[in-house]
């Protein structure tokens, strides 16, 4: 622990100033504590915070299993790099496989997790020449270059081109769309089972098994982005799980290992052979810390029956937000998976995060007119009908002032 004087905000703000590159808008406040869903600022004011970690907090602010397993795991091994065997890594790879499938190859992001799949699919389609992948537009896949360029998102692709080649656009629930830009080359198909940062778009089950159909019968891996849908967000461990079509990879981060950088790709165990000794690796992937921390957060959300409670909340918050937004005409669509909450308004969403930040609640805007919710998927009954109520009055107020 540091000696020196905690800093005020403005304080911490001047150091940023100075000394860090300015690649993110950042709200004027420094964060210095947190317990569950509610955080403290420097100055001492509480948030309760139904966006944690973008997603990452998905057992809320330093949950007590995890830091339990992190100050146990750290005393013994923090990181041997991936040339030995650690027993952590064995049993964290054996959690999530017997609750998905296949192999694991762990990483450090969600990024990094994508770039191991769609290097795994081209590996495996070279053979054939196959090496282009489609992805969906609204999709969001990362900042690497690989995951950026299968980003469908023009606005992140602004100034840093060319970006990397063999990837080609769909239209979500398009599927003559997907049929119509296979060809000899394309070796993959990836999709998130819900858009995140696109605004919480659902694709119609129908859509991903026609996409299954598409990669059986053009010898194509299916890869879903379970970045931030896994790890029970939607509850189900895995978001594919809800529509039950199997995928061949999956790529998770975000909430993994409950706030700490982890990040895994899982693939079918006939293709795990595809990323051969040499292709691909990860200095820090699969460190023992991260892996305690990853068992630690599974055990947690398994011990503590979070996906039924998720898919509870789930339909209890569908029905207040339902209720409460019926007459306002503001609210275009509810869309709602799991802790996966987005309200698409028909005006620019960014207001709502100020306005529920004075009344300390903290939201997301994406895709300029969506408000979404990732509440820790622990999160208090209460705490939660605390934060749909500021919501709601926040919405009304908008709704007023249109
Ligand atoms: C679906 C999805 N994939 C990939 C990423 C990128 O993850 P990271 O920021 O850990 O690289 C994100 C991040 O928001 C995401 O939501």
């Amino acid at each position: 622990m540091s000696t020196a004087t905690p800093l005020d905000s403005r304080s911490t703000i001047e150091l940023f100033d100075d000394y860090v590159i300015p690649n993110y808008r950042r709200y004027p406040v420094s964060l210095v504590r947190g317990e569950g869903s509610r955080v403290w600022d420097a100055e001492g004011r509480e948030y309760l915070d139904l966006f944690p970690g973008w997603g990452c907090n998905i057992l809320g602010y330093s949950p007590p299993a995890v830091v339990k397993a992190i100050q146990e795991q750290a005393a013994e091994l923090i990181h041997v790099p991936n040339t030995w065997y650690v027993e952590q890594q064995g049993r964290f790879a054996e959690f999530l496989c017997t609750r998905s499938f296949g192999k694991a190859f762990f990483c450090n992001s969600g990024a990094e997790a994508n770039e191991a799949a769609l290097k795994l699919a081209r590996l495996h389609g070279s053979a054939n020449g196959k090496f282009r992948t489609i992805t969906f537009e609204k999709g969001f896949h990362g900042r690497t270059f690989g995951a950026l360029s299968a980003t469908a998102q023009p606005k992140y692709h602004e100034g840093l081109g060319p970006l990397m080649a063999g990837f080609r656009y769909a239209a979500l629930n398009n599927l003559d769309g997907v049929a119509n830009l296979i060809d000899d080359e394309t070796c993959a198909i990836m999709i998130e089972p819900v858009q995140g940062e696109g605004g919480v778009q659902i694709p119609d089950p129908e859509f991903l098994q026609g996409l299954r159909n598409l990669c059986d019968e053009n010898e194509m891996l299916l890869i879903f982005d379970e970045v931030q849908t896994g790890m029970g967000r939607t509850g189900e461990w895995f978001g594919y799980q809800h529509s039950g079509v199997q995928p061949d990879v999956i790529t998770l981060a975000k909430g993994l290992a409950g706030g700490v950088a982890c990040g895994a790709m899982i693939t079918k165990s006939e293709y795990a052979g595809d990323l051969r000794p040499g292709m691909h690796a990860s200095t820090f992937g699969g460190n023992s810390l991260a892996m305690a921390a990853g068992l630690a957060t599974g055990e947690t959300i398994e011990r503590e029956g979070l996906l039924q409670y998720v898919k509870d909340n789930a339909a209890y918050v569908r029905e207040r937000l339902e209720a409460a937004t019926e007459s306002l005409s503001i609210v275009n669509d509810l869309r709602i998976c799991g802790m996966m909450i987005g309200i698409e308004l028909s005006i620019p969403s960014t207001p709502a995060v100020a306005k529920a930040m004075e009344r300390g609640v903290l939201v997301n805007s994406t895709q300029d007119t969506v408000v979404r919710l990732l509440p820790a998927i622990n999160i208090t009954r209460e705490e939660l009908d605390q934060g749909l109520d500021v919501v709601i009055e926040v919405l009304k107020e908008m709704a007023d002032e249109a």
